[in-house]
């Protein structure tokens, strides 16, 4: 986004943020006017990304702080580093992992983190079996991480032994490095809502340190046939009609069924490839097809009777 600072007669400082810019041509001295979209990088990072619509505002608005903090540290304001340590809420499937690995490509374009590597761990990477050894562990683990973000799936097994445990040594390193190098390395403690909920209860100094806490919604069946169609495509097919038509139902009865059970998007990924193997053992059988054939995922491919 183009700003612009100007200062008012009494010396204060307003900036004003240009939605066009102006440009004019040498040879010809026309002038044009192109529409300026400040966020079309993360549009274009988030677009095979179905819903998620908290999420992506989100990092728009750490994206907006960011700019404008430059834009305040040129003019000598005041401006206060952002901590952008995250907890990730939500059931199986609802694409934590996935949305993770992409924050570090994008946090590294916007040149908040150094490297952009991810790294993911469990408590076993954290957790050593005698006294001493779990800070360490710890403390390598986050060294690794420096420059990237070090994500921690089903974050409350950190706490599973209560006091005596070593994993409370883990989380207790976690926090004195989160805060003494959060300008170049983001933590991620992800994991499902009641038990993410029960763990930060448990432990009352962590869920300050964390100054965003996303939730990752359950996908309504629209939503889940969109992503099914979006998996579908990239791998370059398409669901007939009728194809729909019974993915529809069979996510809508699965939907209803105990949510618990239900991997969401990875439940849908898992329909579409084991679909494209049946699609291909049913080809294989006619050996004779045409193109249309070779794209088409027919209800019977689906085979979501036994699933
Ligand atoms: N909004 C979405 N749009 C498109 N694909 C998605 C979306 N959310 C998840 N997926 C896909 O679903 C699959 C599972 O996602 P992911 O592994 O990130 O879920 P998760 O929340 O980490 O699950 P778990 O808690 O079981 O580890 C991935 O293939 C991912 O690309
Ligand atoms: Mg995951």
């Amino acid at each position: 986004m183009e700003t612009q600072m100007i200062r008012n007669r009494n010396g204060q400082i307003n900036i004003v943020l240009h939605d066009k810019k102006e440009v004019r041509l040498e040879n010809t001295g026309q002038v044009h006017y192109i529409e300026n979209r400040p966020f079309m990088h993360i549009d274009q990072e988030f677009s095979s990304f179905v819903a998620m619509k908290e999420l992506k505002r989100t990092i728009k608005e750490i994206y907006a702080t960011i700019v404008i903090n430059e834009k305040r540290e040129q003019l000598g304001l005041t401006c206060s580093k952002q901590v952008l340590h995250m907890l990730f809420k939500g059931n199986p499937g609802t694409g934590k992992t996935t949305v993770a690995r992409k924050l570090a490509k994008i946090y590294f374009d916007m040149n908040l983190l150094s490297k952009g590597h991810f790294i993911e761990a469990e408590r076993a990477d954290l957790v050593g079996e005698y006294i001493g050894q779990t800070a360490q562990k710890t403390r390598n683990l986050i060294q690794k991480a420096m420059g990237g973000i070090l994500f921690i799936d089903e974050a409350y097994s950190l706490a599973r032994g209560g006091e005596k445990d070593f994993g409370k040594e883990a989380i207790d390193t976690l926090v004195k490095h989160m805060e003494d190098k959060h300008n170049d390395f983001v933590l991620i403690l992800a994991g499902y809502p009641f038990e993410m909920e029960r763990f930060l209860s448990l432990n009352p100094g962590l869920q300050s340190r964390f100054p965003f806490i996303l939730d990752f919604q359950d996908y309504e069946v629209d939503q889940l046939m969109e992503i099914a169609k979006q998996m579908a495509s990239e791998r370059e097919y398409k669901l007939t009609k009728e194809a729909e038509i019974e993915l529809r139902a069979h996510l809508t009865r699965k939907t209803h069924e105990i949510k618990r059970n239900f991997s969401n998007a990875r439940y849908v990924r898992n329909v579409i490839e084991n679909a494209i193997r049946m699609h291909a053992v049913r080809l294989l059988r006619k050996n004779e097809f045409s193109t249309e054939d070779l794209i088409q995922l027919t209800g019977k491919d689906l085979h979501i009777d036994t699933i």
